[in-house]
């Protein structure tokens, strides 16, 4: 029944439909032993069992998945730091100081970690933005978003770009790793159609974010049927999801500056996971994949860097 809440049905309004799996999604929790958490703060040595609880690690990712057993986790859904956009406010964050190729080369060899405990008919939902080079500025505008947590000075423009080029983040990351093995099996456009107006007056507004489905192998778990799009045709790789406004009521998320949507993890863990299975979010931020996972009866793990926005993650599952 939870799963029909999801389909891209044309049936009730899009506010409705998020005002639904939100109270889904947050009236959902029970105080049963089955929703408890083990809180993992790194370093630790000691790996889990398969059997251990839902679990939330405060780290870095790449340290993190060591302790996750082999072939445990069924998807991943996950929205790494965007290259040079926001400061997440902790040292080793990626995207921050890197430059552009030590950025995909820190997320590659951190999926490389997630093929090890992913099952063999795993998959990946990756969320990455797109930015443009600095051309000669070096400030950067606030983000209307959250004024706090724009980065305040853009990266110089990386080597064979020009001023003012589209950098093509979400595409050279899925390049690098359709070479590192993964199979790149889809790009979903995420199209905002609440999306914030831009000043710029020489491009259209950008309305848009990537989202791709990657695989270990080249067979694995996809549920055609669980999602349909309007008439009951098959799912397209346009989805329109709003963002969705971040309420004080949510536990502090307005504290987080880059949360997804509901809408948009419950429909990636519906299609590649079944009850029971387990869901993977590396870099869990307010833990929207992680809630929508127990939503949706399914086992979770977490993973993540700063220790505020992991107690944010524990305050939303309390809620
Ligand atoms: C785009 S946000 C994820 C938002 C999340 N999808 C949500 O809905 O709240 C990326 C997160 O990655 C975290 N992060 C940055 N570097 C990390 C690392 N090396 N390991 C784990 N998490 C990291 C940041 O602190 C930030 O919360």
């Amino acid at each position: 029944m939870a799963e029909r809440l999801f389909q891209d049905s044309p049936k009730g309004s899009p506010q409705g439909r998020v005002k639904r799996l939100r109270s889904v999604v947050m009236g959902g929790r029970a105080t049963g032993p089955q929703h408890e958490h083990l809180r993992v703060d790194l370093p630790r040595a000691d790996p889990l069992n398969e059997s251990s609880k839902p679990v939330l690690i405060a780290g870095p990712a790449e340290e993190g998945l060591d302790l996750l057993p082999d072939r445990s986790v069924q998807t991943v859904v996950t929205s790494p730091p965007y290259w040079s956009l926001r400061d997440y406010d902790i040292d080793d964050q990626i995207g921050r100081d890197d430059a552009l190729a030590d950025y995909v080369k820190s997320i590659v060899v951190t999926f490389d970690k997630i093929r090890r405990v992913l099952t063999d008919d795993g998959t990946v939902w990756l969320n990455v933005g797109d930015s443009y080079t600095s051309g000669n500025r070096r400030y950067r505008a606030p983000d209307r978003k959250n004024r706090a947590r724009a980065m305040r000075v853009r990266p110089a423009t990386p080597e064979g770009l020009k001023p003012k080029d589209l950098i093509g983040v979400p595409w050279r990351l899925a390049f690098a790793l359709q070479d590192s093995g993964w199979w790149l099996r889809s790009e979903v456009i995420w199209h905002k159609p609440n999306a914030h107006p831009e000043s710029v007056r020489d491009r259209p507004t950008k309305a848009h974010e990537t989202v791709f489905l990657l695989s270990k192998n080249k067979d694995y778990y996809y549920d055609i049927d669980a999602i349909r799009g309007p008439n009951d045709r098959r799912l397209r790789t346009v989805w329109d999801i709003n963002t969705e406004p971040r309420r004080r009521v949510d536990c502090g998320v307005e504290d987080h500056p880059a949360v997804m949507p509901l809408t948009l993890a419950a429909r990636c863990v519906t299609i590649t996971s079944r009850p029971g299975d387990m869901v993977l979010d590396p870099y869990a931020g307010s833990g929207t994949t992680l809630l929508v996972a127990r939503a949706l009866d399914r086992r979770w793990a977490g993973i993540e860097l700063n220790p505020v926005f992991v107690d944010l993650i524990e305050r939303r599952l309390a809620q």
